[in-house]
């Protein structure tokens, strides 16, 4: 069974063809970082803008390279929820108009649900039920996945994402857009140790996160440096940094894997790309036996490929949507 996927949620166009949830017959994406990059971040105006632009080409390159006709399909799929409003609603729009044209079924994807089905890509033998981290731009969750379509949040942050905190200290410190990657990067050779971090709790939710504390911390660090003429070495602050949140991402998962009593830990979402959090979760799951899964570096951040794979268990699961269709900027995983 073939589906067309696309896939507008914030700063990247991207349709894909994927075959059975697992074979990638196609992924096309069209980045928008040298447009955001003069702003430090993603300007959703702009982003909507350039989707409109980008998108027919996108989607035709797409069934250029998997080599497969409109006939050849079997459904469309589509993220709707949640993400950039504006961003949302032209992929929205763009698959209604091709479903109502070709006559494919139409069937709505949730974005959080679609990065945890980028490990469906690379890994053959994965079946749910598995414990999810996703961490995003915008959330960061730890999922009990029961099913292919079956969702219950276990831990949530209870502020700030873990990609968003990454981007803030990034951009503090002088890097550019994108900042989490480009912290990554520039702290490859750092020193972990070489400042401290609070370490973030919420008393009574031993899943949940926080993370605006440290993201404050680091920008008074830096401003308390900058009034003593100090120079702050990027590569070990971002070091120090990254050490901090992941060991608040890792520590987390750790006690609810042990409560949930899961054997599977999957990572998901754009920071599951960050060196570190790969490395560190590699030895949590060495340590306790768990096999772990993580997305291939080209499935970490927003693709299509991702939501074909997620579109075709929501497709055999009989969700579809008709041209009543709407994007939502919020909704839960559980829920979509
Ligand atoms: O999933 P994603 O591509 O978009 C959303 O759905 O939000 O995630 C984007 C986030 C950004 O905050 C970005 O800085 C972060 O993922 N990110 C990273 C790395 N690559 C992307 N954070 C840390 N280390 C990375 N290597
Ligand atoms: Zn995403």
């Amino acid at each position: 069974m073939k589906i067309l996927a696309i896939e507008s949620s914030c700063d990247d166009t991207a349709a894909a063809v994927v075959e059975d949830g697992r074979n990638v017959l196609s992924n096309v994406v069209a980045s928008q970082v040298p447009e955001h990059i003069l702003y430090g971040g993603v300007v959703p105006e702009i982003a909507s803008r350039r989707h409109v632009e980008s998108i027919v080409g996108v989607v035709r390159e797409a069934m250029h390279q998997s080599g497969c006709a409109y006939g050849d399909l079997d459904a469309v799929a589509v993220t709707y929820a949640p993400g950039l409003i504006g961003a949302l609603l032209v992929g929205v729009n763009f698959a209604k108009g091709l479903s109502f044209a070709t006559g494919l079924p139409l069937v709505p994807v949730h974005h959080l649900r679609s990065h945890i089905a980028a490990n469906y890509l690379t890994h053959a033998d994965l079946e749910p039920p598995f414990l999810a981290l996703v961490v995003s731009g915008g959330h960061s969750h730890i999922v009990q996945v029961d099913s292919y379509t079956a969702f219950r949040i276990i831990g949530r942050t209870r502020d700030d994402a873990a990609g968003e905190c990454m981007d803030k200290a990034a951009r503090a410190i002088g890097l550019p857009y994108p900042g989490g990657l480009n912290l990554d990067k520039a702290s490859a050779d750092g020193d972990p140790k070489a400042y401290k971090f609070p370490k973030p709790s919420v008393s009574g939710s031993p899943y949940d996160f926080s993370f605006s504390g440290l993201k404050t911390a680091a920008v008074n660090l830096l401003h308390n440096a900058q009034q003593k003429g100090e120079t702050v070495p990027v590569a070990d602050f971002g070091a120090s940094y990254i050490a901090a949140v992941v060991r608040s991402l890792t520590e987390n998962t750790e006690k609810a894997a042990l409560d949930c009593g899961a054997q599977k830990i999957v990572l998901a979402g754009g920071v599951s790309a960050n060196s570190v959090l790969r490395r560190e979760c590699g030895k949590l799951c060495k340590k306790h036996g768990w096999s772990l899964y993580m997305p291939e570096l080209r499935y970490c951040g927003d693709n299509a490929a991702m939501v074909g794979a997620q579109g075709y268990y929501e497709f055999c699961a009989g969700k579809r949507a008709d041209a009543a269709l709407n994007a939502r900027a919020t909704m839960g995983i559980d829920v979509g």
